[in-house]
């Protein structure tokens, strides 16, 4: 006989799936909604998994950005334009963020494409960026900074905050997403998302690419992977640092859906600017204890 108690207790603390991770404590993609990203590099492209992590090469040019619309009908009802935006939480160090959100991109009025055959819509601009893409550029050395990527509805009632314009180099520093979501009318639930990791510390190639929960030896420090993110396993041997990890196609890191780390964070306000992030790579092996006492119930659950 199965016990209701047991069962509805697992349907409790079965986490909520969101892009990024809950415990980031940024605003999030409701129900997993991945923003398909691409970025091209010297012939080869590289479409996102969810906390890949990348030398900085490989992100050197503004990519392309599609949203997923065969699998999200929140994606595929809505006919209305985007707000793009390209944050790093992680500026000038995950341990001591003061240019937390710098801000990478921001283009407005972005219309979605007829879909393609692989079911991705493919986000075009309309207007001139608000902010122009700039690369990702860690400090040599930071250990890995986390990117996300943004897209919000942008519906009738969006209006661009003037004290959020003229953004140059030097003030992409000061970039307040929470206040920028409010002021916009955009909200604090993003319609997509998407987050990867960049490190240029010194022995990190520049075409590297690491699958979620792998890392270049030495190569990604202390960055932060809390939440259903890469769960840091030290490899054995260099990884080779060939683009080989990354495939051409956008599926998504399966590593969202396995892990129980995002139990207990409460996810009720995305207050980004406010939340500090400070969970580092221990809780990958709380994670995996967790998953492993999960494992347990579940099969103490089958056999009675
Ligand atoms: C939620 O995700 C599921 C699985 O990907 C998808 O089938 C469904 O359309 C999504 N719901 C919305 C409102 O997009
Ligand atoms: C979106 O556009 C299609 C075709 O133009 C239309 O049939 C549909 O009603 C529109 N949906 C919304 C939510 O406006
Ligand atoms: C779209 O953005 C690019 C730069 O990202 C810019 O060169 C181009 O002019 C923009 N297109 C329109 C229609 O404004
Ligand atoms: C990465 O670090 C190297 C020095 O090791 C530097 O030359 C390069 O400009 C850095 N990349 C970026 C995008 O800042
Ligand atoms: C990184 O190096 C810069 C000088 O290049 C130094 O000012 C800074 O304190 C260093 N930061 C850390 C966290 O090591
Ligand atoms: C950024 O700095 C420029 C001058 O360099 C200024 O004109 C603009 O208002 C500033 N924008 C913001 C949002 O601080
Ligand atoms: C960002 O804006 C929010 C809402 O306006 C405010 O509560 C918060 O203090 C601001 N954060 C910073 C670092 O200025
Ligand atoms: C803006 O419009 C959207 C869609 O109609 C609505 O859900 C949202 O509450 C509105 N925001 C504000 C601040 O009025
Ligand atoms: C692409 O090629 C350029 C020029 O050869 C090189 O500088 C750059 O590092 C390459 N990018 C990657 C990711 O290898």
């Amino acid at each position: 006989m199965r016990s209701p108690i047991l069962l509805s207790w697992l349907l409790t603390i079965t986490p909520i799936l969101a892009i990024p991770p809950a415990d980031f404590g940024f605003p999030e993609a409701p129900n997993d909604t991945a923003l398909s990203v691409t970025y091209h590099d010297n012939g080869t492209s590289f479409t996102v998994s969810e906390a890949e992590l990348f030398g900085d090469g490989i992100t050197a040019n503004q990519p392309t950005v599609a949203l997923e619309t065969a699998n999200f009908q929140s994606i595929s009802s809505y006919n209305g334009s985007y707000v793009l935006l390209m944050v790093d939480p992680d500026a000038r160090y995950p341990s001591d963020p003061t240019y937390r959100f710098y801000l990478h991109w921001l283009q407005t009025d972005m219309t979605a494409a007829t879909m393609a055959s692989d079911g991705t819509s493919q986000l075009q601009n309309t207007t001139s960026p608000r902010v122009p893409y700039t690369r990702p550029a860690p400090p040599t050395n930071s250990s890995a900074h986390r990117y996300i990527l943004y897209a919000f509805f942008q519906f009738d009632n969006f209006t661009y905050p003037a004290s959020f314009d003229g953004y140059s180099s030097q003030n992409r520093t000061t970039f307040n997403l929470t206040s920028f979501l409010d002021h916009s009318n955009l909200g604090q639930s993003p319609a997509a998302a998407m987050y990867f990791f960049v490190s240029n510390e010194t022995q990190v190639p520049q075409d590297f690419t690491a699958a979620a929960g792998r890392t270049y030896p030495g190569g990604n420090g202390d960055m932060i992977t809390s939440g259903p993110g890469p769960m840091i396993t030290a490899s054995a041997s260099p990884p080779s640092a060939t683009a080989s990890a990354t495939s051409g196609s956008s599926t998504r890191s399966s590593t969202g859906s396995s892990t129980g780390s995002g139990i207990g964070s409460s996810s009720t306000s995305a207050t980004g600017s406010a939340a500090s992030a400070t969970t580092t790579s221990g809780a990958g092996s709380v994670a995996l204890g967790f998953q492993a006492v999960l494992g347990l119930v579940v099969a103490i659950l089958c056999m009675i």
